[in-house]
């Protein structure tokens, strides 16, 4: 499989097998986090991954939607602001970095054949009480993950015209 096939296989999954996730596939999707890129390799970031017990039930009010509660895994990806870099002009860099190792996550996780989904639209506010996140550390964006139990959707993009400039 190359790239372009890769990123084609993953798409927003939005219902899962209650099958669970071998450790093995896990511990490697993680490590391809680990290797992304960060702004002055600052890797401000903290990942929390959740399968049993109550953090479940906490993480799932956060985000109240019947399919998201059919993922075996989730992990929770955190910007830590004390870390982030900032440039001379004050624009923060941890919402980038945090978006490149999510897109690590769920591309790896494709890779091994595991479904994924980007998910911000949830309370961030009841997220970081419900785990007692420091002040300083933002849960960014949640991501279920699972053996996928829906087929993805066709891919609506726009065009190489509408997004290149060749100049
Ligand atoms: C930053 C970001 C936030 C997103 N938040 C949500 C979300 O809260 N809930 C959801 O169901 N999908 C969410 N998505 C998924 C997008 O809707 C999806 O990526 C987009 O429609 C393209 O579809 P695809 O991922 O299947 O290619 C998010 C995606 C991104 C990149």
């Amino acid at each position: 499989m190359n790239f372009l096939e890769l990123v084609k296989r993953r798409y927003s999954c939005r219902a899962y097998e209650q099958r669970p996730v071998e450790r093995e596939k896990l511990d490697y999707v993680m490590e391809c986090v680990r290797m992304a890129p960060s702004a002055v390799n600052k890797q401000p970031w903290r990942f929390r991954v959740i399968s049993d017990g109550e953090g479940r039930a906490k993480l799932q009010q956060c985000y109240a939607r019947d399919w998201f509660n059919t993922a075996p895994v989730y992990v929770i990806a955190s910007v830590l602001h004390d870390e982030e870099w900032v440039r001379g002009d004050g624009k923060r860099h941890g919402d980038i970095d945090i978006a490149i190792a999510v897109e690590h996550l769920c591309l790896a996780a494709a890779e091994q054949g595991l479904g994924t989904c980007w998910v911000c639209n949830f309370d961030a506010v009841k997220c970081g009480e419900a785990f007692s996140l420091p002040e300083s550390e933002e849960p960014a964006v949640l991501i279920p993950m699972g053996y996928a139990a829906d087929e993805p959707k066709e891919k609506k993009r726009k065009t190489i015209k509408e997004i290149v400039d060749v100049l």
